[in-house]
């Protein structure tokens, strides 16, 4: 799977792809992470990205051109089967959506930055604008991080224990129960009996229950 991100800081793109899975994934030829610089495609001398807002008001506004001439060349050369811009009002990413998204081909996201992006932008080439929560964060960036590695780590071979994806918490409709390693017994702070008892049903059992109650406790909302 092929992300291409346009931003006007790569710099901030570096890190969190360079790291244990998305590395391991990119290594493995899973997935395949392009980050582009939106100024190379600046038309301008101090190669500007942003403008006045047309009616005024604070902040600058990211320009059309540069945008569409990164997209388009992009888009000469394949298929995308969504543009996405990141923006805290599109719609809060939840894992129905990590999971509906990971079985695509190619995947452009727009950041942005400032007072926003040309409307324009979204009008023509945006097909889908997703926020990360109900907050307000300086850009994209970490956003769009956010998204490729909660999509990512779905792809299949990306994880070595095929099915930790599919237990997380958030991917059947409660949260994960809690989990121990060794020690057992960490200044008198011991690990429930029943996880050493190599009973593997009663096990399952009792992590079905701990996650139904926390659950219960912490996400209401979760529970039909
Ligand atoms: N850009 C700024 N804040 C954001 C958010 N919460 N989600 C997605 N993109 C953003």
């Amino acid at each position: 799977m092929r992300f291409d991100i346009i931003t006007v800081l790569p710099g901030l793109l570096e890190s969190p792809f360079a790291h244990s899975i998305l590395q391991r994934a990119q290594k493995k030829g899973l997935s395949e992470i392009i980050v582009h610089n939106l100024r190379d495609y600046s038309l301008s001398k101090h190669k500007n990205v942003d403008d006045y807002p047309y009616g005024g008001g604070s902040g600058m506004v990211m320009s059309i051109e540069p945008f569409a001439a990164c997209i388009e060349s992009l888009m000469n050369e394949r298929h995308y089967d969504e543009v996405i811009f990141m923006t805290p009002d599109g719609k809060t990413l939840n894992q129905t959506m990590a999971n509906e998204l990971s079985g695509f081909t190619n995947i452009m996201i727009l950041c942005g930055h400032y007072k926003g992006i040309d409307q324009r932008i979204r009008d023509l080439f945006v097909t889908r604008e997703i926020s990360i929560g109900d907050y307000v964060l300086s850009g994209g960036e970490l956003p769009a991080a956010v998204l490729v590695d909660a999509i990512v780590r779905l792809l299949p071979g990306v994880l070595s224990d095929e099915t930790s994806a599919l237990s997380d918490s958030f991917q059947g409709e409660l949260l994960d129960a809690p989990v121990y390693t060794r020690p057992a017994d960490w200044r008198g702070n011991k690990v429930p009996d029943i996880l050493l008892s190599g009973n593997q049903a009663k096990i399952d059992e009792w992590r079905y229950e701990q996650a139904l109650e926390r659950t219960r406790q912490r996400r209401p909302d979760l529970l039909k």
